[in-house]
């Protein structure tokens, strides 16, 4: 494992790489790294000759400063579990400069109408924050694939458009979800939960189990409303949104098309700790 803390360390050895031929596996984090983020990493050491990993929370993709604040950072941690990986990884753990040097705000993206879906519609800004970072770490660090997880569905979509739209050379690889032996999809965020909410929390990926074994025998609005009531009886889980939409639209589905893919998306309040999960339908 090799950690660079500033762009200017990490540049020569990234231009050396690549002028040896190397191809570069990227996958950006937010830290408190849990076996999701090492599915990604896995995955990129398979398909590229170096890896690298950054661990970055980003300000401007947060709409909830007690959110941002409360984010895990146990950056010494996260690099122990790196540098356990079989395979070399470079980390870097950018200066907010390298990343914003203008000042910490973000670009207006129009990404076609998928950002004001869902995720977009709850958290104001919160996708313009990703695409200005992801720019910022496509722009400097200039990877030929990278990776990103399913568990954030919608992301995932958000990225492939940005490099679309941006022309970049890089190749946006979606990755699948990795789950709790309870279900639960892991994320950062668990680390905040109590034991009993952490139970709880698992009922997200029984209700969205429920809904793909139903679907197709019952429509958008029962399944919905059926969600919200298993919901309503809970006192720890609290629903923000449930949707079913199409996959690459993400908008609510209307009635189900042949050729159209479908997924479920939910988001939650277990507490102050706001967590989301999906899953495919068809
Ligand atoms: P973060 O939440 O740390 O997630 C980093 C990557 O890991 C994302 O691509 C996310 O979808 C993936 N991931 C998280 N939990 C996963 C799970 N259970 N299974 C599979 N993949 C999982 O997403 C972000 O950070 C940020 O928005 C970022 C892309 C780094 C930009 O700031």
């Amino acid at each position: 494992m090799q950690v660079f803390n500033n762009i200017q360390d990490l540049k020569p050895i990234l231009s050396q790489k690549k002028e040896q031929g190397h191809t570069l596996g990227f996958v950006p984090t937010m830290g408190a790294l849990h076996q999701g983020h090492l599915s990604l990493i896995q995955q990129a050491h398979k398909e590229n000759d170096d890896v690298i990993v950054t661990i970055f929370v980003n300000p401007t993709q947060f709409d909830n400063s007690l959110d941002f604040e409360k984010y895990p950072r146990i950056v010494e941690a996260d690099l122990i579990l790196l540098s356990n990986f079989e395979k070399k990884i470079l980390v870097y753990l950018p200066q907010l400069k390298d990343i914003y040097p203008n000042g910490i705000t973000s670009k207006h993206f129009d990404f076609g109408g998928i950002e004001n879906e869902m995720e977009g519609k709850f958290r104001t800004g919160h996708f313009d924050g990703v695409g200005t970072v992801l720019k910022s770490f496509f722009d400097l660090l200039q990877p030929t694939n990278a990776y990103f997880g399913e568990k954030d569905f919608q992301q995932l979509q958000i990225v492939k458009k940005l490099a679309a739209l941006e022309k970049l050379p890089v190749n946006i690889i979606g990755c699948p979800i990795f789950r709790e032996p309870s279900g639960l999809a892991m994320s950062s965020r668990n680390k905040r939960l109590r034991d009993e909410q952490l139970q709880e929390a698992a009922i997200l990926f029984k209700l969205l189990s429920t809904v793909k074994n139903d679907f197709g025998t019952k429509n958008a609005k029962e399944l919905t409303q059926w969600v919200e009531k298993e919901l309503k009886k809970s006192k720890i889980v609290t629903l923000e949104y449930f949707e079913i939409a199409d996959e690459n639209t993400l908008k609510p589905i209307v009635n189900i098309e042949k050729n159209k893919k479908y997924r479920a998306f939910i988001a939650v309040f277990v507490g102050e700790v706001r967590l989301i999960d999906n899953i495919a339908l068809n």
